[in-house]
C-alpha cells in the first residue's frame, strides 16, 4: 500500500530548514504534500500565491513532492489528499508541548490520521521562518538561509 504524508506549514517564506525535512521524508514516503496554509492570523508577508510558487519551483528536484496551498482544517485537507500522516519538524523543545497540543487535537479531529515528529537538522535548530523575514526586511544577508529564488522574492518585494 502507497503511504501519502502531508507536511504543513506556512512556509513564509520557505527555508533550508523546510527544504532539508521535505528531502529526507520524501525518501521515506511515497507521495509527499507539501500543503501551505493560507493562515492570515499570522499575517505572511509572502502572499499565498507567492509562498506556493517558490516552493513548487524549489521543490521541483524531489519527484514525489506535490505542492498545494489550503485554507480550512488541516485534517480535512489531508483526507482529500488521502493522507495517512502528517509530518511536523521538531527543531528544539521549546516546540515539543506545542506540537503535542495540536497533534492531538489533530488525532481527535480524525483518529486515522497520525503524526509522525522529524527531528530538524541540528545546523537549522535556530531556523525560523520569522527570523529569515526580519534579517532580510533589515537588508541582512539570509542566502545561508533560503534558496536563490527566495532571495529574489525578497529583493522584488523589499525594493
Ligand atoms: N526548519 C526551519 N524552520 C522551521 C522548521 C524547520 N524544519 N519547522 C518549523 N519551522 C518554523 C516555521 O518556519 C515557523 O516559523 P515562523 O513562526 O517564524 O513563521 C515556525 O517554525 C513554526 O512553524 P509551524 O509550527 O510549522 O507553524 P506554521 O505556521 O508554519 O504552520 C499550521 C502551522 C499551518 C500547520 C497549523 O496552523 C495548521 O494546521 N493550520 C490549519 C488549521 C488547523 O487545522 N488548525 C487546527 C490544528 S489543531
Amino acid at each position: 500500500m502507497e503511504i501519502t504524508a502531508i507536511y504543513p506549514g506556512t512556509f513564509d517564506p520557505i527555508t533550508v530548514g523546510h527544504m532539508d525535512v521535505a528531502e529526507r521524508v520524501s525518501g521515506m514516503f511515497d507521495h509527499i504534500v507539501l500543503a501551505i496554509a493560507r493562515n492570515p492570523s499570522k499575517k505572511p508577508f509572502f502572499t499565498l500565491e507567492e509562498r506556493t510558487e517558490l516552493a513548487t519551483e524549489i521543490l521541483k528536484p524531489l519527484s514525489n513532492v506535490t505542492v498545494i496551498p489550503f485554507d480550512g482544517l488541516l485534517v480535512n485537507v489531508a483526507a482529500e489528499a488521502k493522507a495517512s500522516v502528517i509530518v511536523r519538524g521538531l527543531r528544539a523543545v521549546s516546540d515539543f508541548d506545542y506540537e503535542m497540543q495540536i497533534a492531538g487535537m489533530n488525532r481527535k479531529l480524525n483518529s486515522d490520521i497520525e503524526t509522525v515528529f522529524i527531528a530538524a537538522a541540528q545546523e537549522y535548530a535556530f531556523l525560523s521562518s520569522s527570523i529569515v523575514r526580519e534579517i532580510a526586511s533589515h537588508q541582512g544577508d539570509v542566502s545561508e538561509f533560503v534558496h536563490p529564488m527566495v532571495l529574489d522574492a525578497f529583493k522584488r518585494k523589499l525594493g
